[in-house]
């Protein structure tokens, strides 16, 4: 059985005086979500601190929005699994589309932070999707397939999360539709070989669209943006009833 992970990824955004009030408003909304579901926040680096102790004696999860493969060293502005460690969190966010496009992030360098998360402990929660030309060109399947063998290369998906973020979808309000969403979420589980393997949607969830999208059979939770910087929206998500 895959309890599915309702996923927030706060990006740059966020002080640690925004996330305390959005976490004033967030935990009275949660109080009644049946614990079939898992939820997580990522925050920036700098709230992580202050979200691990607001997150105690709740349900939430916390999430790194990345992770370096050594445990520590001369690596300016990268973070070390157990300086995560040490404040709770149990995810890592690896191979997202931002640092893949700004940072020329190699599926190999993916692979690592995410052998090195399984390795320390953490989740790794390993992003892969097309861009809008690739998906035009029909070179989706063939792009996704290569992000998934080389980002998990040497992975135990038991331990492991892969969220599958269409770019053209992320930040753009195109939700990809649910079912393609799910058909790709499907081949990527029949490609990793592993029925057990929770894999989520990302792209502009919002609200309106995540009971359908949690309908869907080989959706197993989603990693949200924008929608996550509102409380009240994130709550939302976080309560979805799946039909
Ligand atoms: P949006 O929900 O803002 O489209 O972002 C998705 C995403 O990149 C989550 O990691």
């Amino acid at each position: 059985m895959r309890k599915p992970v309702i996923a927030g990824n706060w990006k740059m955004h966020m002080t640690c005086a925004q996330a305390r009030e959005w976490m004033a408003t967030f935990l009275p909304l949660i109080a009644a979500t049946p614990n079939d579901r898992e939820l997580v926040v990522a925050p920036p680096f700098t709230a992580i601190s202050t979200m691990a102790d607001l997150v105690k004696g709740s349900t939430l999860e916390l999430s790194s929005q990345n992770v370096h493969w050594e445990g520590h060293g001369a690596y300016t502005a990268e973070i070390a699994p157990g300086m995560l460690l040490e404040h709770d969190v149990v995810y890592a966010i690896v191979g997202h589309s931002e640092p893949r496009k700004y940072f020329s992030e190699s599926d190999e360098q993916i692979n690592h932070r995410a052998r090195s998360a399984q390795s320390n402990g953490l989740i790794p929660i390993v992003c892969v999707g097309e861009t809008d030309e690739q998906r035009t060109r029909g070179e989706a399947e063939r792009v996704i397939r290569r992000q998934v063998e080389q980002g998990l290369e040497g992975l135990d998906p038991a331990k492991l999360i892969v969220a599958y973020e269409p770019i053209w979808a992320i930040g753009t309000g195109k939700t990809c539709e649910s079912t393609e969403a799910n058909r790709i979420c499907g081949l990527i589980r029949s490609w990793v070989g592993s029925p057990d393997l929770i894999i989520q949607y990302g792209g502009s969830v919002k609200p309106g669209n995540i009971d359908e999208l949690m309908s869907m059979s080989d959706i197993d939770g989603v990693l949200v943006g924008g929608a996550s910087l509102e409380a009240e929206s994130f709550a939302r998500i976080a309560n979805y009833q799946a039909g």
